[in-house]
């Protein structure tokens, strides 16, 4: 189903500036991810996401742009940028960029045009006040960063709104001019050859600002215009909205998804994260049963760790707190009063089976999973870098100079070269030679994922049985492409579980991954055990109904 290609998506996260450098200059670009291709082609994934590329003051780690027609000359030019292009659709990966027009760099020479005249052709393209706005200091996404949403400019001798950054101003997307232009911007890339993007801030978007209802009509509008002009392209949308909202997001009322494909899911994310801390699926069984039905078409992208905080807000106090307990319980690794700074490997306390578990768990849910460069191999954070560049850092490619990332001296962050995190621990070469590496388990779990299709696109449910609650059985059912059933136990106590009600569905299970040798999965599905932080991800049937034969992958490092 070429068409569907997103919901059978594995999505890597990767930022170019720190992901290897071919020139020596200490920054990353494009010819240097190119030659990596065969490693991201190696590891499985179909589907890179870039972080911005466009030209940028880089104050926000190129989110803040100012020029959507063109490439960071840092990263290389655009002829480099379609080599990838090219390179990427020879092993079957798709690419997908960053589309951030909720608001533009404060340099883009539409704000300097803006701001110097009430008559630019651009002025009306920006959010202005004569008088100081009464919600001035309302609104921040950023606290503790950022101090206000309205910032007076003295060359407009106005004040300006910014949901983000005062480097930031925010684009007026009430304004026709201002729509037709992003629709622009997204043909202009789509016919240079990108499968879609990543929509940045969505909510923003169609929210020109809090006084202004959500144009969801836009969405459908923008999808609309980038389909007549490649029909399979997409809109993975960052839109940390309620289940109440969901629904507009993907489509009107019509009954199938014709706004957005994707949307990031932030409620999993957040209870995944208190499942793991609390060893207690319930949080996971509760998002699931919240998950509104969506429409046709429309898919989830599961996460568990991004360029940014780990987002806690949408949990309670207790929640949250029980989290930064386990996850972040110094200062130091909080941000914003809401999430944390740290990437999963040191959350999980470097502990093998509880990073298994987590991806395990995060791959078999319903949805496309999406991964962030480096996670892969159980990269770490630098606490002493500001912000969210803690979890920038360069890949950890070697144990070689520069970790293998770049042959120059000043780079553009710091690799992280101390302690069991650092990369001559912790890199690709040692982890490529070592089939019992993390690497190499994702390599395998990936692949093992790539041959359950019903995962992407079946319906996900809760098995209904009695189970500790340190377990989630969960069942993934496509009906012309066959049924799994997983198990993970977030415990560090084994168990012995029964799954005899699943009879019904079952021909001839077998397992295909789990974290170690068990004992081949009997028919009745009556007595199945699991190693504590164990998993198994075992085949009730495939399209070919019958029993093919399949092998256990073994994960773990028994
Ligand atoms: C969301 C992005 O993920 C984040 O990194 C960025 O700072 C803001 N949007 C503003 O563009």
């Amino acid at each position: 189903m070429p068409e569907h290609w997103y919901r059978e998506a594995v999505v890597y996260c990767c930022d170019v500036e720190t992901f290897q450098d071919s020139n020596g200059d200490g920054v990353g670009d494009f010819p240097g991810l190119t030659s990596r291709l065969d490693y991201l082609a190696r590891l499985g994934i179909t589907c890179l996401w870039l972080n911005p590329i466009h030209p940028t003051p880089n104050r926000d780690d190129g989110y803040d742009v100012a020029d959507f027609y063109a490439v960071d000359p840092r990263l290389g030019t655009l002829g480099d940028f379609a080599e990838l292009l090219h390179e990427a659709g020879n092993r079957g990966i798709r690419v997908i960029i960053d589309l951030v027009v909720n608001h533009t760099s404060d340099q883009h020479p539409w704000f300097q045009s803006a701001r110097k005249s009430p008559d630019s052709p651009y002025r009306d393209w920006y959010l202005w006040s004569d008088k100081e706005p009464e919600d001035r200091y309302e609104g921040m996404v950023f606290p503790g960063e950022q101090n206000e949403t309205w910032t007076y400019d003295r060359t407009a001798k106005a004040w300006y709104y910014h949901r983000f950054y005062n480097f930031m101003p925010d684009l007026n997307t009430a304004n026709p001019e201002v729509k037709d232009e992003i629709k622009r911007i997204a043909a202009f890339w789509v016919q240079l050859g990108v499968a879609g993007f990543r929509m940045d801030a969505a909510p923003f978007v169609i929210e020109a600002s809090p006084q202004q209802p959500k144009d969801f009509t836009f969405l459908t509008d923008l999808r609309s215009h980038l389909q007549w002009r490649q029909g399979d392209s997409v809109i993975l949308a960052e839109a940390n909205v309620g289940a109440d909202e969901v629904g507009e997001y993907f489509g009107d009322a019509g009954g199938s998804a014709n706004r957005l494909h994707m949307l990031f899911d932030f409620a999993l994310n957040a209870r995944l994260m208190l499942a793991l801390a609390r060893g207690d699926a319930e949080p996971v069984i509760d998002a699931l049963r919240d998950t509104p039905k969506l429409p046709e078409g429309a898919q989830w992208a599961t996460f568990l760790r991004n360029h940014d905080e780990v987002d806690l807000s949408k949990l309670t106090a207790e929640q949250r707190a029980d989290v930064f307990a386990e996850f972040g319980p110094e200062k130091e690794m909080q941000l914003y009063d809401r999430g944390i700074r740290r990437r999963m490997a040191p959350m999980l306390g470097g502990d093998r089976r509880r990073i298994e578990l987590a991806y395990a768990m995060q791959f078999s849910l319903r949805g496309s999973p999406v991964i962030r460069y480096g996670e892969e191999l159980g990269m770490g954070e630098d606490l002493s870098l500001t912000g969210r560049d803690a979890i920038r850092t360069p890949m950890q490619w070697s144990p070689g100079a520069n970790a293998g990332f770049s042959g120059g001296k000043d780079l553009v962050r710091p690799v992280i070269e101390q302690g069991e995190y650092g990369y001559p621990h912790v890199n690709v070469v040692s982890q490529q030679q070592n089939p019992r590496s993390l690497l190499s388990w994702f390599e395998r779990m990936i692949r093992t994922l790539r041959q359950c299709p019903e995962v992407g696109l079946g319906a996900c449910s809760v098995v209904d049985v009695p189970m500790p609650r340190h377990v989630l059985a969960h069942q993934a059912d496509q009906p012309d492409r066959g049924a799994m059933v997983f198990l993970h136990n977030l415990a560090d106590e084994d168990v012995t579980v029964d799954l005899s009600s699943l009879g019904k569905y079952a021909e001839y299970p077998y397992e295909l991954l789990a974290d170690k040798d068990y004992p081949p999965v009997d028919d009745s599905l009556s007595t199945i055990s699991l190693a504590g932080y164990g998993y198994r991800w075992i085949r009730l049937r495939d399209s070919h109904g019958r029993h093919t034969g399949g092998q256990t992958t073994r994960g773990g490092l028994a």
